[in-house]
Order: C-alpha cells, then structure tokens, then sequence
C-alpha cells in the first residue's frame, strides 16, 4: 500500500520519462527502425558537418517511410512545402520565391517586428502581474509580421486567427499533444486564396503553380513554418531569461546593445535548437572512409542538440557570456542548418527580427518561471510578467510560482499519457495515408481531403 501510495506521489518525477521511451519504442515498432543517427555510433562528431554537407546528402523526401509521417503532419499541401521538395527547377523556383519575400532592409524587419510585439503585449501592461503561455502569446506576433511581409498591408484580426489556428494546430500535432484538424487548416487555404485573388502578394508566386497550391506554398512556408518557428524561438529566449534571474541586471544595462542580445539569442538557440533532427536521403552511396560506406537510399538523422552539446564546456550550463569567446562560424553550432546543404532561408531575418522583438519584450516585462524548459516545450512555456513600472507584492509572485511548478508537473504526467495514445493514433492514420508513397507513385490519395492539393 506504501509502495503504491509513493509511486503515485512521484509519478510526476518518473512517468513522463516512463511515457516517452514507450512512445520511442512504439514508434519504432510501427514506422520500423529507420535511419542512421549522426553522430551515433558508425558516425562520430567529427564527420557531422562534412557528411551534413555532402552533395549527395540531397533526398528530402522520396524513399523515407518517415515522410509519411512528416507530410501527414504538415498537410495539406506538404508535397509543395519547399522544405519537403526534391532537388530540382521546381525547388529552386520556390526557393527563389521566398528568399525575394524574405529579403526586406533590416531597419524595415526591425521596426516591424517590433510594433507587431509590442501591439500585442500591449494589453497586458495594465496588469500587475500576468501568467501567459509564451508561445500563445508569441503566435499572434509572427502572424501579423509574416501577413504584412507577404501581402504588404497589415493582418485583419480575421486571418490573424486562422493563421493561429492553422499553425497552433500543426505544432500540436507534431509534438502529439492533439491530433490533427484539418478543417482549421483548410480554412486558411481557402481565405489565402481569395486574399490572393483579390489583392495578390507581394512577390510574384510561381506561375507553374495553381491558385491553390500558390496559397498552399504560402501557407507552408509562412503561416505554418515561420510562425511556428519564430513563436517558438522566443518562447525559448524570454523562458531562458526567465529561469535566469542572475542575467537581469545585465541584460537592463545592454538592453541597447545589439552585441549583448545577439549573444543571448546564441546561446538560446545553442542550448534549445528549434530541430530536434534534420533528415536527409543519400542520391549516391557516399565513402565514409576506406573501410566503410553508407549505402544510396539511406535515411541521414541529424541531430541537432547532439551536435550543438558536443564541443562547449559544461554544454548544460545556460551561459550567454560564452559567446564573448567563441565564434559562431567554428563553434559546433547549427541552428539554421549548414550552408551548403539547404539551409534556413530566414536565418538573418529571424535573427535580426528575434532581436527586436526581444529588445521590446524585455523593455516592457520582468519575466519569471517555474515550469520545466525543454527543448519541445510541449507546455508553451508558463511565465509570469511583471511590467517594469508595476511593482506585486513579493509574496504574490513568489505563491504565484509555486502554483505554476506544481501545475507543470501535474500537466507533464497528463500530457505524457496523452502524447502516448494521439501519437500512436497519428503515426497509425499516417500510415494507412501514405501520403508521401502515393504522391511520388504517381498515384491519387486514396482518401480524399486527407492532406494532398
Ligand atoms: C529562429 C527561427 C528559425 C530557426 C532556428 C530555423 C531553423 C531551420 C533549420 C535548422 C533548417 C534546416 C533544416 C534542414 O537541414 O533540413 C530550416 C529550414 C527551413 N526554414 Fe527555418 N528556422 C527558423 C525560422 C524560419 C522562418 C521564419 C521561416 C520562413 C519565413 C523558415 C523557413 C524555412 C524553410 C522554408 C526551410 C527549408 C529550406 C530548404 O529546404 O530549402 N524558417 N530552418
């Protein structure tokens, strides 16, 4: 009965790790042991970025049971997503395409971003003390910025909340805390669509597209992948000075100083990369050295925090000042990805646009945290503000954070459990869907409204 009664007390403490390496291990069962890990065992630290940067590193899709899986979650309209298009004129049309909407003058993305952040927080400097979700509060952000960089006039509060919807549901899905909806997200493909047809974008589209999949493309690359990376992005940053009370002083006194913010976005995306694992398909078999090779058609999987922990001392320790030292180009750190083999097209206005809206956010907020940080956030990140000419009681804040902490944990376990049962249920549906089989099969899906243009 004691033994009982302590197990169901520590549950918090045990059953999400418990959870998850049955989920792995599930997973594996149903999708079938793909993929190489880099670096893992056939493949050290030392060969990542050469073996990342290979030429023949290039399948993006065809051939890898797992794109079932990742087009299943990206949907609809995955097959023209530029991150999951094979090599080609068709991929570099789109690439174009996105780089001439990316490519906006800095002062002109800064000054964007930050009016976009702080119309948003606006509301919650009247309080003295507010409880938020970061990445809740970070989705409406990106999606005013992303819609005015794509149709050049600001978001109707109409397509601000379809963007959320879509992208709030795509990113909850991918971390297996609900299932997917595609009603939400063919709602924004239907309203980019007229928005196209009444006012255009932009950039020009490309024209070997069609009016669908030109709104789809954009839904992929902009109201799904910009917005889920950027909200989470600063969740992590504002979570990260959050839980570290001792950087407070210093980051009021260089808040100007576009050095200091630069570092701590470094050591941010260093210490919580936005990918867990990058994947590519080798075209050609590729020699690893004299002894040994890795077949055509393998699956390649990055990791990202492997990599990134595997050359800072005490990779652990959250520690912005590193970076006075070490310098991004030679340090074991990639979290746009590597140059030569399709890296993040947003890097540098991700960059500068995180900086300014960060530089607002933390003009404006004292933040604090309880609740656990981790790579996937699967909690949005729970943090409290405090506007900076509010002064709560201490007392109030410090209760506050107690409460937070136990929720955290309480909601780890539930979660947990959760991510077990829509997660099996997800790979199980992308698997009867085969998505990515059909679409490079030449053949119709045969389940209509599933997921492909
Ligand atoms: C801090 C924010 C961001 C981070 C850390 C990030 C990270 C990455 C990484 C690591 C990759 C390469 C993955 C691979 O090798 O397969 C990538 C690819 C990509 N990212 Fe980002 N990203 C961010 C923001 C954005 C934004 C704002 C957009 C859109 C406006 C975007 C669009 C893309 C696209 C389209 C690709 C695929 C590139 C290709 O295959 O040609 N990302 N991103």
């Amino acid at each position: 009965m004691t033994a009982v009664a302590t197990a169901l007390a520590s549950a918090p403490f045990w059953l999400p790790r418990a959870v998850l390496e049955v989920r792995e291990t599930l997973f594996k069962r149903i999708n079938g042991v793909e993929g190489i890990p880099v670096p893992g065992p056939a493949i050290p630290v030392s060969n990542f970025r050469a073996l990342y940067a290979h030429p023949a590193a290039n399948g993006r899709s065809r051939g890898a049971a797992l794109s079932d899986l990742f087009w299943y979650w990206l949907s609809p309209g995955a097959e023209l997503h530029q991150e999951h298009l094979e090599p080609g004129p068709e991929y570099e049309a789109v690439a174009r395409t996105t780089r001439q909407f990316l490519a906006i003058p800095n002062a002109r993305a800064e000054e964007l971003a930050a009016a976009c952040l702080s119309a948003v927080c606006k509301p919650l400097g009247a309080k003295d003390l507010a409880s938020v979700r970061l990445r809740d509060l970070m989705m409406p952000v990106w999606a005013r910025f992303y819609y005015e960089l794509v149709f050049g006039f600001p978001c109707p509060p109409e397509a601000e909340s379809l963007i959320i919807a879509n992208a709030n549901d795509v990113v909850t899905a991918l971390k297996c805390v609900s299932l997917r909806h595609m009603g939400k997200r063919n709602a924004l493909t239907v309203y980019l669509e007229q928005t196209l047809r009444m006012h255009g974008a932009v950039h020009a589209l490309p024209d070997f597209f069609s009016p669908q999949q030109q709104a789809l493309y954009l839904q992929g690359v902009f109201f799904n992948t910009a917005i889920v990376q950027m909200s989470e992005a600063m969740t992590h940053l504002i979570f990260a000075v959050a839980q570290h009370p001792e950087l407070e002083t210093d980051l009021l006194a260089h808040l100007q100083e576009d050095r200091y913010l630069d570092h701590l976005i470094a050591e941010t995306l260093r210490k919580y990369p936005l990918f867990g694992i990058a994947h590519r398909i080798t075209s050609e078999e590729i020699a690893l050295d004299d002894a040994s090779n890795i077949p055509r058609g393998s699956v390649l999987c990055f990791h990202y925090a492997d990599y990134q922990n595997s050359g800072f001392d005490d990779p652990e320790r959250f520690d912005p000042a590193r970076w006075k030292t070490v310098s991004a180009k030679s340090a074991t750190y990639i979290p746009f990805g590597v140059t030569a083999n399709r890296p993040c097209p947003a890097q540098a206005i991700a960059l500068v646009t995180m900086r300014a809206a960060g530089r607002e956010f933390f003009r404006r907020f004292h933040c604090a945290s309880s609740a656990a940080h981790t790579r996937s956030i699967p909690n949005r990140g729970p943090c409290l503000l405090v506007p900076r000419d509010k002064t709560p009681r201490q007392g109030r804040i410090r209760s506050a954070l107690i409460c937070m902490a136990w929720r955290d944990r309480v909601e780890d376990v539930t979660r947990s459990l959760r991510q077990l049962v829509l997660g099996t249920i997800m790979v199980l549906h992308a698997r009867k869907l085969r998505l990515c089989q059909h679409h490079f099969a030449g053949k119709a899906c045969p389940f209509p409204g599933s997921g492909r243009a």
